[in-house]
């Protein structure tokens, strides 16, 4: 499968109180697989965990819908096929290379330049769709309050860069990397994506809502998830904050 599918159709606002659930509604009407929902403003821009996402003017905000033809336990899989397009694209368009930090995050040193959100919604063991919400700090400004953690590509560069340009190489190396997971080349994603995320041989922590486990990354397994040496053996991470040790 060679032809385009991401970004075929591209809906712009200008104000939206945020790109995912904006996406879920227009699912009603039979939306195209790839359709991309761009907002200049998030007033509610959300993260992982429901956690809120500063989303002022200047940053690159927005969502794709698709219907992979996957189980639900390989959605995973989507977030990664989308860090892969997102660092790659940013490469050449900015020439920097953001470092991959599992599950959703792109970093620069210790900073986050780009968070996804990929919601999922399945019925029998399929997945009916999925939204990928991605957030770049392009040239918005960093609030006063997310400065020690957060960073935008104006930063970096000491320039603004060209939003229009960063989207349409976005979507290139998604419907590139799409094409290749809906071909079930899941080794070729998992392969970039291990290059981009330097994770294995280090120690981490990772904290989700019941458990805080440490230990070291020993690989990535089919569906994402972390496989970790534990002092107890190893130990696999569906979820969860990492910190590194
Ligand atoms: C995270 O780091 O927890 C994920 C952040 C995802 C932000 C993007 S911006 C476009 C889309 N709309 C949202 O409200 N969130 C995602």
């Amino acid at each position: 499968m060679k032809e385009k599918i991401i970004g075929s159709k591209i809906i712009h606002l200008e104000k939206i109180s945020s790109t995912n659930p904006y996406a879920k509604q227009i699912l009603k009407d039979q939306v195209s697989e790839g359709t991309v929902i761009l907002a200049d403003i998030q007033t509610q821009g959300r993260g992982r965990k429901d956690r809120s996402w500063s989303s002022p003017k200047g940053g690159l905000w927005f969502s794709v819908i698709l219907y992979p033809d996957i189980s639900p336990e390989q959605g995973m899989l989507l977030t990664m096929v989308t860090s892969v397009s997102v660092v790659q694209a940013i490469e050449e368009v900015v020439g920097i290379k953001p470092v991959i930090k599992w599950p959703n995050d792109l970093m620069v040193g210790s900073k986050k330049l780009c968070g996804i959100l990929t919601e999922i919604d399945s019925k029998a063991n399929r997945i009916n769709y999925a939204i990928v919400g991605i957030g770049i700090n392009a040239n918005n400004d960093i609030d006063e309050d997310l400065k020690d953690i957060a960073i935008s590509l104006k930063q970096i560069t000491n320039s603004k860069i060209s939003k229009e340009k960063l989207l349409q190489v976005i979507l290139k190396y998604l419907n590139n990397n799409y094409n290749k997971f809906n071909n079930k080349d899941f080794d070729f994603i998992r392969n970039q994506w291990l290059k981009y995320a330097k994770i294995i041989g280090k120690k981490i922590r990772v904290t989700d809502d019941e458990r805080i486990v440490k230990g070291t990354v020993s690989d990535i397994d089919q569906n994402g998830c972390l496989i970790l040496n534990t002092t107890k053996g190893k130990v696999r991470i569906v979820s969860g904050d990492v910190e590194f040790l």
